[in-house]
């Protein structure tokens, strides 16, 4: 009798106990399942998300640069974190000399490359690329007083450039690739020094870089020059050759930046308005 009456008062307290929780929990969504018996002893604690390097020129504002906290931050670090958050992984972003690092990614000291890297069909054969997410074009940049008007009239001028990057390659197709002309920086912004001191009569760089350039030296000592004549470029992430396993989760997180507005939003903080219309759409330069 005591012990039936324990056991009933055990029952009515534990139901009791359960109601008071359920009502706890009324506001929110049934409470989650209990965990399955097997489960409980040996549940693995739930898979932190991986952290993949990124690897990046981080002398490239503004889409990678570093700020007085020595961060890395910029447009390419902002849209490779939103993609990041959306395809549920994480991101270590580290300085990396432009020089060597695709070889980094190869030898896998990085997992991504995002640093305005221009997707060249050169590149491709080496590295794969994301879908494109950045519409660019090179520009020259030149002293306010600089007689040039157009691409060609570099021929006969001294020319700065950052090695290896699609200026150098438009340059040494205009001067001859060992013409004695091109003067080859380490970084862009070297490049842009040697222009002020006067060393070299005109840099050639991605037009993001040299409007942003201009804009931080006011006094108008510079101007930009555009040409048709540069072939149209797109940036893309690039992974190791055949990592299609990460390939698929960065376009995937690109598409849903792109789709919910989020790059648009880092679009505009960056460049003053939205990306253009006709730039949503891959320019045909994606597939050459
Ligand atoms: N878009 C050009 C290229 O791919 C220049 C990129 C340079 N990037 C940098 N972070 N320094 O060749």
């Amino acid at each position: 009798m005591t012990l039936l009456s324990t056991r009933r008062f055990l029952q009515i307290a534990g139901l009791s106990a359960a109601a008071l929780l359920l009502a706890a929990c009324g506001k929110k969504e049934a409470p989650p399942a209990p965990p399955a018996p097997a489960a409980v002893a040996s549940a693995p604690a739930p898979t932190p998300a991986k952290v993949y390097v990124v690897g990046t020129d981080a002398a490239y504002a503004p889409f990678e640069s570093q700020n007085e906290k020595g961060e890395i931050v910029g447009f390419d670090m902002e849209v490779v974190q939103a993609v990041a958050a959306k395809a549920g992984f994480e991101v270590k972003l580290v300085n990396t000399p432009w020089e060597g690092i695709f070889k980094a990614l190869e030898q896998g000291d990085r997992d991504i490359v995002v640093s305005a890297v221009t997707i060249t069909p050169e590149r491709k054969q080496t590295l794969d690329f994301s879908e494109p997410y950045f519409d660019a074009q090179q520009l020259i940049a030149v002293g306010e007083k600089s007689k040039v008007t157009k691409f060609a009239d570099l021929k006969k001028l001294k020319v700065g450039v950052q090695t290896g990057t699609t200026g150098d390659e438009a340059v040494s197709k205009l001067l001859g690739k060992t013409s004695a002309n091109i003067k080859r920086f380490e970084g862009t912004p070297l490049a842009l020094k040697e222009l002020e001191s006067g060393g070299v009569d005109a840099v050639v760089a991605d037009n993001g870089v040299v409007i942003n350039y201009l804009a931080n030296n006011p006094g108008g000592k510079f101007k930009s020059i555009s040409d048709k004549e540069f072939a149209p470029e797109q940036y893309g992430m690039a992974v190791k050759k055949g990592n299609a396993e990460l390939l698929a989760k960065i376009n995937k997180g690109l598409a849903d930046i792109k789709a919910d507005g989020s790059y648009d939003k880092i679009y505009t903080k960056y460049f003053g308005a939205p990306p253009a219309a006709a730039a949503a759409a891959p320019a045909p330069a994606a597939s050459k």
